[in-house]
């Protein structure tokens, strides 16, 4: 089956990056108690983002080496299903679930359409997953018709703010350097060739709507004493103190 010219490239730098660090980090974050978010490091526990998961069916899309399943699992969840369309990636989350012992469900696939059955889940997560590797008009329709009414959409994308003022090198200035008009799908070269996608707030909220979703909640988060001081992917802590760098969108299926 044909693959949309951007899975190929993301897969490459996934598989990269899989090499490079998420698979020397995948142990820690595996064994982590706490829920956090994103860069930020944000605690689930002042967010208060995911509904409980208790005998749940739990879908994680782009789920990397599926730290977050595993939390999710090991917050009582009774299935949880990693999608993802990177096997380097999936080869970490199944050392990691092996070891651990915790149950989860790998598939490889593309987040947008996944082949998993209709209404067959309670919760759907992306943390930089789907969130930002899969174009929105595909995968927000996709997790609508894998959730059960009901259900619940839980994801973290980058802030729009912090994508309209990062250079094309990634790195975040104080200046808008791209128009929010007509953002979707952003091409970066550098560091590597990656294929992102993003959306303004009002398109995300006719999107969500559109494809049968009720907006619940949107968390917009900033660095706190909780951010530790790294660079990933141009994470600069002084812009984070000031303007949101990440933000976490929680929609309920109608
Ligand atoms: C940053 S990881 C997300 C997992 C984890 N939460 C994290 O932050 O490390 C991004 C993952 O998205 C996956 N991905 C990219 N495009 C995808 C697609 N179309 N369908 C499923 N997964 C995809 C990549 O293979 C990669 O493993």
């Amino acid at each position: 089956m044909s693959e949309p010219d951007y899975v190929a490239v993301n897969r490459v730098a996934w598989t990269k990056a899989n090499a490079e660090y998420t698979d020397r980090k995948a142990h820690a974050a595996w064994t982590q108690d706490e829920i956090t978010w994103g860069m930020c490091n944000a605690r689930e526990s002042d967010l208060q983002m995911l509904p409980d998961v208790t005998g749940r069916d739990v879908v994680e899309l782009g789920c990397g080496t599926a730290y977050l399943g595993a939390w999710l699992k090991k917050r009582g969840a009774r299935r949880v299903v990693g999608v993802d369309i990177t096997p380097a990636q999936l080869d970490t989350a199944r050392r990691l679930d092996e070891e651990l012992g915790l149950g989860l469900e790998l598939v490889e696939g593309n987040a947008e359409e996944t082949g998993l059955p209709d209404a067959s889940f309670d919760l759907a997560v992306s943390e930089y997953g789907a969130s930002i590797w899969c174009d929105p008009y595909k995968w927000i329709p996709e997790a609508a018709r894998l959730l059960r009414r009901g259900g619940e959409l839980v994801f973290l994308r980058n802030s729009t703010l912090a994508i309209l003022c990062a250079t094309d090198e990634g790195s975040p200035s104080e200046t808008l350097q791209r128009p929010q008009l007509g953002l979707h799908r952003l091409d970066w070269t550098e560091p590597e060739d990656e294929i992102e996608f993003h959306l303004g707030h009002s398109e995300w909220v006719r999107l969500l709507h559109g494809s049968g979703f009720e907006l619940v909640d949107l968390a917009e988060l900033y660095a706190t004493e909780n951010t530790p001081d790294h660079s990933y992917y141009g994470f600069s802590r002084a812009w984070a103190e000031r303007w949101p760098w990440e933000e976490i969108w929680r929609a309920r299926k109608r």
